[in-house]
């Protein structure tokens, strides 16, 4: 391995050739190891360095390569390389992940799904790092740590005790839309193939004169819309706990390659502040009625990886990577995110995770970044390390279309969500109303107690008060069930 010529031979890390694989070298031919055995010492001492840190959230997860085309022009909207003509072909890489499960677990768990894309564009790497939900629990990132901890082991216990979500859940009633997400049909979705992706978040755009537009990113699935059951997702993580992993290696190695079809939602600038909705709370959508979707183009999966340690594990999505023509919004979760993923890297990684091949940019590009752990690239030779300088050292061009992000007001913790019952319990009772069924409430309120069975009575009746708020079927559906013996069909209303 390794080296550019093909060796003919095993050899230990440095090139010489092993004599013998079988056996350690002993005194004697019942005697004890000797200390001399380089090869062994050098087998066991990578092996025990062989697992770096699994990523703190989404740590299972399976990942391919793949084409985006343009099928769309956005060009009056967005001046990104990218999408600058239609039929224009970008290569991609995309990783698909459960969140809180650590990276040996099961792929059927209901979980939110990350939906984390790579584009390579001719003007730098580009991170659309969603999920398959177009909301998220909170809005605040100074909750994020405490949200995923309810998702994760108890202290104590090593367990996974359901209770503590709900109490988590109870006291934040803007997490209720997307915990209806997570507990309806959607939740236990069969493989990436069969997703949405969101970028949820409310991002820039600006097209060449410099005018900006509010977008949300969609990927809708070409393949149709496929769930496990609550039953058959228990049934599965049992046994087929690679399940999804498998689903999509299978399809592109058999040729069938799965597409989404990328949509926009585009929100004129004056719209933001009077609109009935909050544009950058990410526990909201905007409604298709209000900003219908416009077709952009076809994200394509039609390579696998060579190596899933190499392209997957080492894989670094950051949502601050971003082209010219996209940027961030006041969405203040997002601007968390700009700052925590390179963070993230940084200890999983290392500083120089920017030169992993999955991660490089495909465009030339030149920074005065040197050294650091694991440097390998030339480290810039002996070209000039500081700027400004006299010595032809690569400059900023100096040119910008972005329009400046308008701020005010003073330095303090706010607040300034509306926290009303709309607030909370509006878009929510639209998903309940307007999007689902009675098989598909059926199916939510029998998912939603079960999870709650081992939840004491004062957290049920906390969350049950707030389930009353969205439609009082919601609750009642909910409680009944979770009085009822396990095995009694139980009508919604
Ligand atoms: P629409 O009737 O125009 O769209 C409903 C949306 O719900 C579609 O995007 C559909 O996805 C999606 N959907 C269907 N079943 C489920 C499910 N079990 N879990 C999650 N999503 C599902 O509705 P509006 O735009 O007027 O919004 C009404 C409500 O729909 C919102 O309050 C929100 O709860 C939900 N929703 C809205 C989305 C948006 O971006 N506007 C996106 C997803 C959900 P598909 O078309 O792929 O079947
Ligand atoms: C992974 C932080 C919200 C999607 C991660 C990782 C961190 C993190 C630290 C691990 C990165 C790594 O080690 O590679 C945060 C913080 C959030 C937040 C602080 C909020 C303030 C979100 C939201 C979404 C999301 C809202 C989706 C819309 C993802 C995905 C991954 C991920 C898809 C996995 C990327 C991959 O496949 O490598 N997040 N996250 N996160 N997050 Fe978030």
């Amino acid at each position: 391995m390794a080296s550019e010529k093909k060796c003919p031979f095993q050899t230990q890390q440095f090139g010489r050739p092993v004599d013998d694989n079988q056996h350690s070298q002993t005194a004697g031919p019942r005697g004890p190891v000797l200390m001399q055995d380089v090869h062994l010492v050098e087998k066991m001492a990578h092996f025990n360095r062989e697992r770096i840190p699994e990523r703190v959230v989404h740590a299972k997860g399976y990942g391919a390569y793949g084409t985006f085309t343009v099928t769309g022009d956005i060009t009056q909207y967005c001046m990104a390389d990218l999408f600058s003509k239609v039929g224009k072909q970008t290569e991609t890489f995309a990783r698909f992940s459960t969140v809180g499960g650590e990276s040996g677990s099961a792929d059927s768990a209901r979980d939110p799904r990350g939906f984390a894309l790579k584009f390579y564009t001719d003007q730098g790497v580009w991170d659309l790092v969603g999920n398959n939900t177009p909301i998220f629990f909170i809005r605040d990132p100074l909750k994020f740590s405490d949200f995923i901890r309810t998702q994760k082991r108890e202290p104590q216990s090593h367990l996974k005790p359901h209770w503590r979500r709900w109490d988590f859940w109870g006291e934040v009633p803007e997490s209720l839309h997307q915990v209806m997400f997570l507990y309806g049909d959607r939740g236990t979705p069969k493989s990436a193939r069969f997703m949405n992706g969101y970028g949820s978040h409310t991002f820039s755009v600006y097209n060449a004169d410099g005018k900006r537009h509010w977008v949300k990113f969609h990927l809708k699935t070409q393949q149709g819309i496929e769930n496990f059951s609550d039953e058959e997702a228990v049934q599965i993580a049992g046994e087929a706990p690679d399940y999804s992993t498998r689903d999509l290696f299978d399809a592109i190695d058999i040729g069938d390659y799965p597409q989404w079809k990328m949509f926009i939602q585009v929100m004129p600038e004056s719209d933001a502040a009077g609109y009935e909705w909050h544009p950058f709370d990410l526990t909201k959508v905007w409604p298709h009625d209000d900003y219908p979707l416009i077709e952009v183009g076809v994200f394509e999966l039609n390579r696998n990886p060579s190596n899933y340690f190499q392209d997957v594990e080492q894989a670094a999505f950051e949502p601050g990577n971003l082209v010219e023509g996209i940027g961030i919004s006041p969405d203040r979760m997002l601007q968390n995110r700009v700052l925590s993923y390179p963070d993230a890297h940084r200890y999983r990684l290392g500083v120089n995770y920017h030169q992993i091949p999955v991660n490089q940019p495909r465009c030339p590009y030149a920074t005065y970044h040197r050294d650091g752990t694991m440097r390998v690239d030339g480290n810039g030779g002996g070209s000039v390390d500081y700027e400004p300088n006299t010595m032809d050292g690569p400059v900023e061009t100096g040119r910008t279309k972005e329009p400046p992000m308008p701020v005010h007001g003073d330095g303090r913790r706010y607040d300034e969500f509306a926290c009303d019952d709309k607030d909370y319990y509006g878009q929510p009772a639209l998903f309940w109303n307007k999007v689902l069924d009675d098989p598909a409430r059926d199916r939510l309120c029998t998912a939603i107690s079960n999870s709650m069975a081992d939840s004491p009575q004062r957290i049920r009746d906390k969350v049950l008060e707030h389930f009353r708020k969205i439609h009082p079927d919601f609750a009642s559906g909910v409680e009944r069930r979770l009085e009822a013996p396990a095995d009694e069909p139980i009508p919604i209303a």
